[in-house]
């Protein structure tokens, strides 16, 4: 080979090296959710991340041509994690609220949400006014949180605080705490999953409508729009109502 040659091989091989290597680095967004809010995110026995959050951010990045990762990621501090830009994405059955807002952007809502009270079968409770001096568990810096909060005040003694809803219902059933303020779905998913808990559900229309939403770091507008043409995208093409139907039936 004489010299021009090896320059010329050499330079197209170099070339195809530099293109793998960028086509590879293509950018992989990560996923933060606190996967112990079954049907929404929880890991089965394999250690995957599985849900209906999951399934639905799945189908958004396919259809904005994406990639995504998830991480299981703690409830305390999950918000914090896209100012730091440890994670892209945080989808984990948040609701949208004034006051988040301010810290961070938020899609087009994904689902509708409300509170509801989880009790022990025989409990006389039956709307949240009676919880005013009760010991009510909540997962720590939820809406549920911030509803009890609002009724016992923000410094009550009485609010037990866990780290994970699952937590919090597990010590209603242990008897360490009245009731569990905490999401409709992920009660009623609780309560049917586990039928010799005895406990039951009160449901008080003074608890407001929460719409979900998923959350980018505040300004990622680029990722913002891919996320929302996404939804939008599977919302008219029935992939939405498939997975809300696989979840929530009817
Ligand atoms: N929707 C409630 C909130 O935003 C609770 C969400 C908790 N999610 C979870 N994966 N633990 O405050």
């Amino acid at each position: 080979m004489i010299r021009r040659q090896f320059i010329a091989a050499a330079g197209t091989v170099l070339a195809g090296l530099l293109f793998a290597t960028s086509a590879q680095a293509a950018k992989v967004y990560q996923v933060a959710t606190d996967a112990a809010y079954a049907p929404f995110e929880s890991q089965n026995a394999q250690q995957e991340i599985i849900g209906f959050d999951v399934e639905v951010m799945k189908a958004i990045a396919a259809k904005a041509g994406i990639e995504v990762k998830f991480t299981n990621t703690p409830w305390e501090g999950i918000f914090a994690t896209l100012g730091t830009g440890e994670r892209d994405i945080v989808i984990s059955a948040v609701t949208i609220t004034p006051e988040r807002k301010q810290s961070m952007d938020f899609s087009e809502p994904y689902f509708e949400a409300k509170q509801l009270i989880a009790l022990g079968h025989s409990s006389k409770i039956t709307k949240f006014a009676d919880l005013k001096t009760k010991k009510v568990g909540v997962q720590t810096g939820t809406t549920g949180d911030e509803a009890v909060q609002k009724l016992q005040g923000k410094t009550s003694p009485n609010i037990k605080r866990f780290e994970s809803t699952p937590l919090a219902l597990k010590e209603l059933m242990d008897g360490g705490v009245e009731a569990v303020v905490a999401d409709n779905g992920v009660v009623v998913n609780y309560l049917a999953n586990n039928k010799d808990a005895k406990l039951k559900i009160v449901d008080d229309s003074s608890f407001e409508k929460e719409f979900y939403g998923i959350a980018v770091k505040k300004g990622n507008k680029e990722l913002l729009e891919k996320i929302n043409k996404g939804l939008a995208g599977i919302k008219s093409d029935g992939t939405y109502a498939k997975i809300h139907k696989k979840y929530f039936g009817n």
